[in-house]
């Protein structure tokens, strides 16, 4: 592949230093490090994002960056934090949103990789949020990638740099990263 594959990465919370967006800014790294563009859409931006609604109208600025920046991904990497069992509100309405993409020729998450990030305070959290990701993936008709993170939040998971302190953590990180790369390297090949 002689361009690099670009990787949009969305996801994080509204809180400030939150967890999932800055698992989500170390899977981005290592995609960089596999070769890879990157674009953040993290928390501030996607909960600044209208409730989507499903009558036709207008979209404003936001909904349009995002539905285009889907749209020129090679592949994308969500992180979701895990809120009473599944994915957020914030994240769930981001996906809600590529509905704008539906009558396109490629919609939604076609022929993407799409890697999963969850942090939770606990692992059953954890499991069944990322098994709730993975299901709007398929309905979106993304390829989630067969490796998933899971981050127990429960303990201080980033250094001041914001570098996983547990190298298991960096580890879950970068095969989701390298997993989407490679995905998208082996469909630019295919074509
Ligand atoms: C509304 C809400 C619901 C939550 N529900 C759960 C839960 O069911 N199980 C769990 O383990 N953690 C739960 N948590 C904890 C978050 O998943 C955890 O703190 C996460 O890492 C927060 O991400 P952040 O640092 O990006 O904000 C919840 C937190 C909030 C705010």
């Amino acid at each position: 592949m002689t361009k690099r594959p670009l990787i949009v990465g969305l996801g994080g919370t509204v809180r400030a230093g939150s967890t999932t967006e800055k698992a989500l800014i170390c899977a981005l790294k290592a995609a960089e490090a596999k070769g890879a563009e990157t674009h953040l859409l993290g928390g501030a931006f996607l909960s600044g994002l209208p409730i989507f609604d499903p009558r036709p109208g207008e979209t404003n600025a936001a909904q349009q960056e995002l539905a285009d920046a889907i749209r020129r991904a090679d592949g994308v990497i969500v992180a979701s934090p895990g809120y009473h069992g599944s994915i957020s509100g914030v994240i769930k309405n981001a996906l809600d949103t590529l509905e704008l993409t539906r009558t396109d020729a490629e919609p939604y998450l076609s022929h993407k990789a799409v890697g999963t990030i969850i942090t939770a305070d606990g692992w059953q959290a954890a499991g069944t949020t990322l098994m709730a990701l993975r299901a709007i993936i398929h309905a979106l008709r993304g390829w989630p990638t067969p490796f998933g993170a899971a981050l127990n939040a429960g303990v201080s998971l980033f250094d001041e740099a914001g570098d996983c302190r547990d190298q298991k953590d960096a580890w879950q990180l970068a095969t989701v990263a390298e997993q989407v790369v490679e995905f998208a390297q082996m469909k630019a090949l295919s074509r």
